[in-house]
């Protein structure tokens, strides 16, 4: 992130920590609970989760040519390949033959994919390699029997994949483009993962994000964890076109009123959480991040792979004193985390209890109000 632009973030907060005054952007608003319990309006949300390019994994994921992993993308099985050439490729991981699932495994390295069923071979490129008895397929073109591929980008070390093959248009768009430039000026590219795990929450996707987007329940929700270390409900937000950058203040912020601007740094002072869309969550803490991947399963279920990612260690891997830091700080913003994805699973189970037909967005939460809006204009609900 650019000096200015970190001067100027860092100054907003700084002013409002002062003044102790959250950051108003918005008029009250309601928005109605139907959004998160509908069935035919998760149907829409999960249609454009579908139509849009997800962040899937992180590169280090994929460090070396033939590594490979599979994920259920949004009801759609996917192969995520490492090619010889360097470039990631992803693949709808079912067999061209009669269909059975190519790769079975959650991850490995190799260089040809076997099909389990006949034996079909596929390569790092998801061309057909080898056919059994080839000549009981006279009509098959074998040059045009790939895998099916999706699209696939990668950028600032997220690997981005849509889950429909038409999309094989897609080009990030100029929002897009600055966040990458971002967050590969952070050094998210030179990244690897420390540690990841996956979970299955009962909420609906969007409590998952809403949980991101305000700050005002830090001081109770984030009681036994995080609270000490924040101002009461401050947080600002600037949308950068699907996405949302906030800025969450930490109290030792107000140390920088006495030292020069030249001296500041963004991330000595607070945690930048960034909102990929469409449901992605980067929080960016001093010397790692951690990534958040919420993938809807039903309207009220959604899987959460939370990754802890750090600057790459270099070939001998992360030292025991690294490993340590890490693991710690793993640990505390899991337990963070868990207290939010808690808190969400009680908002859906007491959901259909009628007691609420919308839920208030204060004026202080407009980056929750505002992302909302973008969603619902998208989904054409406004
Ligand atoms: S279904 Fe894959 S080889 Fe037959
Ligand atoms: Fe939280």
């Amino acid at each position: 992130m650019e000096r200015a632009k970190q001067v100027e973030l860092l100054s907003e907060c700084l002013g409002l920590v002062q003044a102790k005054r959250p950051f108003v952007t918005e008029d009250e608003t309601l928005i109605p609970v139907a959004q998160y319990i509908d069935e035919g309006m998760f149907e829409q949300e999960r249609a454009l989760l579908r139509r849009s390019m997800n962040i899937v994994a992180q590169s280090s994921q994929l460090a070396s040519p033939g590594d490979f992993m599979t994920r259920d993308i949004l009801g759609t099985p996917v192969l995520l390949v490492r090619h010889v050439d360097g470039t990631a490729k992803a693949f709808v991981n079912v067999c061209r033959h009669r269909g059975a699932t190519v790769e079975l495994r959650d991850a490995g390295n190799c260089r040809r994919f076997v099909c389990p069923y006949h034996a079909w071979s596929y390569g790092t490129d998801g061309s057909l390699a080898t056919v059994r008895y080839a000549e009981g397929f006279p009509t098959l073109d074998i040059e045009n029997t790939s895998l099916v591929a999706l699209p696939c980008f990668e950028a600032a070390g997220l690997l981005w994949v849509c889950p429909e093959p038409s999309r094989s248009d897609w080009a990030p768009d100029d929002a897009t483009r600055e966040l990458i430039r971002e967050l590969e000026g952070l050094g998210c590219a030179d990244s690897s993962v420390f540690t990841a795990d996956t979970k299955v929450w009962n909420a609906n996707w969007k409590l998952i994000v809403d949980g991101g987007l305000e700050a005002y329940h830090f001081r109770i929700a984030h009681r036994n964890t995080i609270a000490g270390f924040f101002p009461d409900n401050v947080s600002t937000f600037e949308l950068l076109g699907d996405h949302v950058r906030s800025v969450l203040p930490r109290t030792s912020i107000l140390e920088l009123a006495q030292q020069p601007e030249s001296s500041w740094d963004i991330r000595e002072h607070t945690h930048v959480l960034y909102s990929i869309a469409p449901n992605a969550s980067l929080l960016l803490q001093e010397r790692h991040f951690e990534l958040i991947l919420s993938t809807p399963i039903s309207v009220d279920q959604t899987r959460i792979e939370l990754m802890t990612v750090a600057p790459d260690p270099g070939p001998d891997g992360f030292s025991e004193k690294a490993k340590g830091f890490l693991a710690a700080n793993s640990a505390f913003t899991r337990k963070t985390l868990e207290e939010d994805f808690e808190i969400a699973e009680q908002i859906q189970s007491g959901m259909r209890t009628g007691a609420n037909e919308h839920f208030r967005f204060a004026s202080f939460e407009g980056a929750l109000t505002q992302w909302h809006r973008r969603l619902n204009e998208k989904l054409g609900r406004v």
